[in-house]
């Protein structure tokens, strides 16, 4: 049975899990499928609706899809979970987080206010520093406890698969630690978590005034240790993603392809930070290595949006970042489009620019600040959101035998997931064959 509940208390988790072996979920008002491939330009905000709709899950796997009355004389004997006229979608992807960090940086809030730039506190030894020394100094089981809190917030909030980041250690046994925390948040569930390595995330003060030993170190000697302590720790899951914040006042566009070039060759697959603030041509840089996701972009030319337009590398806005810097430029997203890029959204959780990592309020500020249609902002956090961490053949639609991730949401509309905001409209997640249950339905 379904109990009500407020939603984001772990401490409830164990009471309201229930294991789902075999399960038809009907009565969907709208079954968003999405189903297809991931969607490049004008195609993007194909929904793939079935009204009335009905999914099978087996253990935790989709295994059939379709109408409710077809579905239902077709499978007569399966238990059943009415969704109760809402609407049933796959689960949320967040494709760029750093969910992993110790303390916080309100103060630095309070002085963006007040008019200091996020670039000149950064300068000054703030921003990305402050939290590196928290982190450097938080023993590894308060980081994990408060990194667990971000996670279970943002399953809460219908997130059931997430990239996230390292970075906030430059120097690798810090580094480590980070990874680490997110490898044992991966294991203990719900949220699903791919990392990343981004041991370039800022010049640390001990190499201030030599970004270029500092770079070498990264090539040399962390890459190395990260692979190899992967083989030890890892070896059953792919290698996590490489990833460089090219920004003026972090890593040049040189160091940045030093750094992604000697991934690449280690075998690592790559992100990258480009565009935020200044353009150093980070998104064409991407495009040309062939990384999987370019993030940010909101600085991107025309000529780096073509550049992504033809790679496969996914075009990652995060519309948080602008919004938690309480600035007026968002990507320019509808050139993104109609060039033909893969357009997805994130949404950039981390102390310094965004302590948000709900897909909910990301997509709603992408409809209202880049001019996203409401589809267009689900398909850009689901499919399209799968392909920028290279999940796209095993999440981000309902299609049998993708994995049984899924929300249920208290609409019946999918319009009014972007034009409400500010409350969760999650009621239920389904997350590899189990059913979190959080509020009543519709
Ligand atoms: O994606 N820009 C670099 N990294 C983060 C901010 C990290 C921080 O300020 O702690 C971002 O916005
Ligand atoms: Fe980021």
């Amino acid at each position: 049975m379904i109990q009500t509940r407020s939603i984001s208390l772990s401490s409830i988790i164990a009471e309201i899990i229930i294991t789902i072996n075999q399960m038809l979920i009907h009565s969907a008002s709208q079954l968003l499928t999405l189903a297809g491939k991931p969607q490049s330009g004008s195609q993007l905000g194909q929904l793939g609706i079935i009204p009335n709709g009905a999914v099978l899950i087996r253990d935790e796997k989709i295994t059939d899809v379709g109408e409710t009355d077809e579905m239902a004389e077709k499978y007569p004997e399966e238990k059943r979970l009415s969704a109760n006229n809402c609407v049933v979608m796959p689960g949320l992807i967040d494709p760029h987080t750093h969910l992993v960090w110790a303390g916080d940086r309100a103060a630095e809030f309070e002085m963006r206010l007040e008019g200091k730039s996020y670039m000149d506190i950064m300068a000054a030894g703030g921003g990305i520093q402050s939290t590196v020394n928290a982190t450097r100094s938080a023993s590894y089981s308060s980081l994990f406890a408060q990194s667990e809190q971000h996670a279970l917030d943002m399953f809460y909030q219908g997130t059931t698969t997430a990239e996230a980041k390292s970075g906030y250690g430059l120097e690798i046994s810090t580094e480590l630690k980070q990874i680490e925390v997110l490898l044992k948040l991966n294991k203990k569930g719900p949220l699903e978590i791919f990392p990343t390595f981004l041991g370039a995330h800022a010049v640390p003060n001990e190499y201030k005034t030599r970004p270029d030993i500092y770079t070498n170190l990264v090539c040399d000697d962390m890459l190395p240790a990260l692979k190899s302590w992967w083989a030890k720790n890892a070896h059953e899951r792919p290698l996590p993603f490489v990833d460089v914040f090219c920004e003026k006042g972090a890593f040049n566009l040189p160091q940045t392809r030093r750094i992604l070039e000697s991934a690449k060759q280690l075998g690592f697959p790559l992100k990258i930070h480009a565009d935020e603030f200044e353009n150093l041509g980070g998104a064409s840089l991407a495009a040309e290595l062939d990384a999987v996701s370019a993030d940010h972009l909101v600085k991107t030319s025309l000529k780096d949006i073509k550049a992504l337009a033809r790679s496969s590398t996914i075009a990652v806005s995060l519309p948080c970042t602008p919004f938690g810097l309480a600035e007026s430029e968002y990507s320019p997203a509808q050139a993104m489009i109609e060039a033909g890029c893969v357009f997805a959204l994130a949404s950039d959780l981390n102390p310094g620019t965004a302590w948000c990592g709900n897909m909910q309020f990301t997509m709603a500020l992408a409809c209202r600040f880049m001019g996203l249609t409401p589809a267009q902002s689900i398909a850009a956090s689901t499919i399209n959101a799968a392909a920028a961490i290279g999940q796209q053949e095993n999440i981000g639609s309902v299609e049998p035998g993708k994995q049984a991730d899924l929300i249920i949401l208290s609409v019946n509309d999918y319009r009014q997931i972007p034009y409400r905001f500010g409350n969760n409209l999650v009621a239920t997640i389904i997350k590899k064959g189990k059913k979190y249950a959080l509020r009543n339905l519709c």
